[in-house]
């Protein structure tokens, strides 16, 4: 098999690179290790910045997403027992957008197969090789070895992926922190308390209000890193959901939970995201904490500016964007990465926070919602920065 950009990985990243490519007239081939139901249905981001959903509607994939989207004005930070507004509209002219990532994968899914595209599913990578030639990335599919070769391969397998471990350490760094906590995630059929997001500062931890449509609701409590999912049955769940939110939470009703998951907290970064032919995208190359939303949005800015590359290459020959790719997405990662750490710091209880750190906490929060300043620097950060000039 010969494609022109080898894609590993079905995720947000690959998916909207396919779609970029195939715009400018560029062949690719995505190989998936999973099964095509589970992709669509795995449970995971559901806030689309506005430049996300611009890239879906330039891309003609949108239909759906502004049919069926919550678009949102505003959210709120609610501390000391109180929730406070940031009308990110107001500050900033833009909108956020609640539309499940596994709609998105449907919506990109549909549209890439029916129009021809390739997507193995049930393919893992397992090589990488002639990264500095001519790539062949080999992969496993119905139990037999099978390769790929291609002119360049994008790594957009996520974190646990193989393409960033392909990469020879001396010619990669990592920068990297841990979170004592980790978020338990539950999708619950309950009509959402509120028309825009809460996070919650609490004393018992952190708590997030979101939603996916006016049926269903999902939150979010802060845990301990290690607890097992066992240790959380659906009444404690409830329980904590209720005192976390207060009067908010008097509105909550405890609907059926079709989903439950509890997700380890990571900021991370690989720098370069390029090793000769290879180009790492989304998560592959770094990984947010959830409370920015920023982790999709990242991946989808990536490619972005991976495609833009890839067509000046097919279609003049330039390889200085190729060159620039790391750097110019580098840019915009390590200001998601600041504003995911700031989010989170601010917002969860940290173990042996002494009384004045968690003073320090609430002065931030009082401070951000009470000046206008600070909110709309909030408020800039959440809807998504400008993208970088190419
Ligand atoms: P992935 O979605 O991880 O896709 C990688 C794909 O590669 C996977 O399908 C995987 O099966 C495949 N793969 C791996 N290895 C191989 C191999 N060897 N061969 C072939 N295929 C392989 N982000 C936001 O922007 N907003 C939010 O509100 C938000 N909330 C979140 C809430 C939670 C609870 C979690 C867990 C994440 C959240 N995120 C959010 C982050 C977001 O889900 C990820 O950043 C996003 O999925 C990254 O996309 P990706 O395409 O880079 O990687
Ligand atoms: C979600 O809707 O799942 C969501 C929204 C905002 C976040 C994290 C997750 O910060």
């Amino acid at each position: 098999m010969r494609t022109q950009v080898g894609i590993v990985g079905a995720g947000p990243a690959g998916l909207l690179l396919s779609h970029l490519l195939r715009r400018d007239g560029i062949d690719s081939v995505i190989l998936e290790n999973r099964s095509l139901q589970y992709v669509i249905e795995r449970v995971r981001a559901g806030l689309l910045e506005q430049g996300t959903v611009d890239l879906m509607s330039e891309l003609g994939l949108s239909d759906r997403l502004h049919r069926e989207g919550l678009v949102h004005h505003g959210l709120a930070l609610r501390f000391g027992g109180i929730s406070h507004r940031v009308p990110l509209t107001d500050l900033t002219g833009k909108v956020v957008t609640i539309y499940g990532q596994n709609e998105v994968m449907k919506d990109l899914i549909d549209a890439r197969l029916s129009g021809g595209g390739e997507i193995l599913f049930e393919a893992e990578a397992v090589a990488l090789e002639g990264l500095d030639g001519t790539p062949r990335i080999r992969f496993r599919r119905d139990g037999a070895d099978d390769v790929l070769e291609c002119d360049f391969v994008a790594g957009c397998d996520g974190f646990h992926g193989m393409c960033r471990p392909s990469i020879p350490e001396s010619a990669i760094t990592f920068y990297d922190r841990e979170y004592p906590f980790a978020w338990l995630g539950i999708l619950s059929e309950s009509p959402p308390i509120s028309d825009e997001l809460i996070y919650v500062h609490h004393a018992r931890g952190f708590a997030l209000f979101t939603m996916r449509s006016q049926v269903l609701s999902r939150l979010y409590l802060q845990c301990t890193p290690d607890d097992d999912i066992a240790n959380w049955p659906d009444d404690r769940i409830w329980d904590e959901l209720h005192l976390r939110l207060g009067d908010e939470g008097s509105r909550l009703a405890e609907g059926r939970v079709s989903q439950k998951a509890i997700t380890p907290m990571r900021s991370f970064v690989a720098a370069p995201m390029r090793f000769c032919r290879l180009f790492l995208a989304g998560d592959a190359a770094h990984i947010v904490p959830p409370t920015g939303a920023k982790g999709l949005n990242l991946a989808a800015a990536d490619v972005r500016v991976l495609a833009r590359a890839l067509a000046e290459y097919y279609a003049h020959g330039r390889t200085d964007l190729l060159d620039r790719y790391s750097d110019i997405a580098l840019r915009r990662v390590w200001k998601a990465q600041r504003f995911s750490w700031w989010m989170t710091s601010m917002l969860h209880r940290f173990e042996n926070q002494s009384t004045f750190d968690r003073q320090v906490q609430l002065a931030e929060l009082d401070y951000v919602t009470g000046s206008r300043a600070a909110m709309t620097a909030l408020a800039e950060n959440y809807v998504g920065l400008p993208f970088e000039p190419l």
